[in-house]
């Protein structure tokens, strides 16, 4: 064990619960919180280690992690060979200039990623965090129309409900207007949405098959309207998971990179979420045999071991940038050595322990236990691929009437589920997103909790 040079600071080093929770309460601005959340917010807590599935906090209390996370502790907690990797790394070179200089990590990294992503991807932009990645897709898309003398391609289409990231861009280009739109707006110029193949609620109240999957050639639709001369990229997550866990029917994708190719526009496929297992391939794009133009990585990638993120890129993508037609973008963090090592040991493990099979075998298994769930009142459908699931929650199964997602009952739900030792949220729809490791004991002890805390909360509301 390395010994750790005491910090001079006025949080003494044996501080106990109490003393922690108020100075974090004081000095940390949880993320889409209010100033105060850890101590005013039951389900905020102090995280001490974890192992695998399971996460335990300060108090010793034990939860089973079922949102892996954020949607990324793929391999699972507390896996010691990422630390030391990490470790060497750091001790030797922890980092070079991102413009001017690169490291071995980052070039085996890269070259990796290359031979595991899909079809022709290649050429690797790296960055901090899911956002980076997509504000970074979103430039690169812009400056490939402009070195090709199309400068006026600048619009972005997302699709409503989508999920790509907090800044400013990334905001932008997501389907999220209500929650931003009183604080934030204006928006990016040129960003656009189209409805999701969200088939439980299709904006179009159409039902598939006989919908001739219509939510996809909207796109060209929309296209058209604007003037493709207009139009730079096309982003879409291929399995959303801010949606609600929607997966497209098998049209949609094969459909939507037709349309981009008709028109001349860029598919960036975000697969923030769904890369590096998830879905039970190593990339869901591979599901439909997807190969996006530019594709965004991040979450899996480390699986959270170390912020890593990248926006990878096919050879027609890059091609104009040649000479002096520089990227005009640039992070210091991208392709910090002590991040790529991280990613490069998690990477490694996948391979060498099936990780992505056992996500497919598990994430089948998972499926048909929740499945029981729909006996629930509150249980209106359970769908997902992989380990990238969902419950959805309604008051009435006929209406499909949505839960509020601020509302006193979808609080007591959350509170419910942490009271029974179950980490997740719930909103319109309670995601479950496990590390892949996850066994089949632990996907029964999942749905039981789920089940309980769903008796309850249904007991307690008069849902019969
Ligand atoms: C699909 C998708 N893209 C992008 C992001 C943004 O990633 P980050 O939070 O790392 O900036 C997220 C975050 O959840 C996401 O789900």
């Amino acid at each position: 064990m390395a010994t750790q040079l005491p910090v001079i600071s006025s949080l003494p080093s044996d501080a106990g619960t109490e003393m922690l929770q108020e100075a974090g309460s004081e000095h940390i601005w949880l993320h889409g919180a209010s100033r105060r959340a850890l101590l005013e917010q039951t389900d905020k807590r102090i995280l001490v280690e974890g192992k695998g599935c399971i996460v335990k906090d300060i108090d010793g209390n034990e939860f089973i992690d079922a949102l892996a996370g954020l949607w990324l502790v793929n391999i699972g907690h507390g896996r010691r060979e990422i630390g030391e990797a990490m470790a060497a790394q750091a001790s030797t070179l922890a980092y070079a200039s991102s413009a001017q200089a690169t490291t071995v990590p980052a070039i085996r990294l890269a070259t990796l990623l290359s031979e595991i992503t899909p079809g022709d991807l290649s050429t690797v932009f790296f960055c901090s965090g899911g956002s980076e990645a997509v504000e970074s897709a979103v430039k690169i898309a812009r400056q490939y129309h402009y070195f090709r003398g199309e400068p006026k391609r600048q619009k972005v289409i997302g699709r409503r409900g989508s999920y790509h990231g907090a800044t400013y861009g990334a905001m932008s280009v997501s389907g999220t207007r209500q929650m931003n739109e009183p604080y934030h707006s204006p928006f990016m110029p040129g960003t656009m949405h189209v409805s999701p193949p969200y088939c439980y609620r299709c904006d179009y109240r159409h039902t598939y098959p006989a919908c001739d999957v219509y939510c996809a050639d909207a796109v060209g639709q929309m296209i058209e309207y604007e003037g493709p001369q207009t139009v730079a990229a096309v982003i879409a997550e291929p399995v959303s998971a801010s949606q609600g866990i929607v997966v497209p029917p098998p049209e949609y994708l094969p459909r939507l990179r037709d349309i981009c190719d008709r028109h001349g526009v860029l598919l960036i496929a975000d697969e923030v979420i769904n890369g590096f297992g998830r879905t039970g391939k190593m990339f869901a794009s591979e599901h439909w045999e997807l190969v996006g133009d530019i594709m965004t990585l991040a979450k899996g990638l480390s699986s959270g071991y170390a912020p890593i993120a990248a926006a990878v890129c096919r050879p027609h993508v890059v091609e104009p940038f040649a000479g002096d037609n520089k990227l005009s973008h640039l992070l210091t963090f991208g392709g910090h050595a002590v991040a790529c090592a991280a990613a490069l040991t998690n990477i490694a493990i996948m391979q060498d322990e099936g990780i992505v099979d056992n996500a497919a075998a598990m994430g089948t298994y998972m499926r048909e236990q929740l499945e029981q769930l729909r006996s629930h009142p509150t249980v209106g459908d359970v769908r997902g691929i992989g380990l990238l699931l969902g419950v959805e929650l309604v008051k009435d199964k006929t209406s499909k009437e949505k839960f509020p997602m601020e509302s006193e009952e979808v609080k007591t739900l959350n509170e419910l589920f942490i009271e029974n030792g179950l980490l997740t949220r719930a909103t319109h729809i309670i995601s479950l997103s496990p590390p892949l490791c996850i066994n089949r004991g632990e996907v029964d002890r999942i749905v039981d909790i789920l089940d309980r805390s769903l008796t309850a909360f249904e007991s307690k509301y008069g849902y019969h």
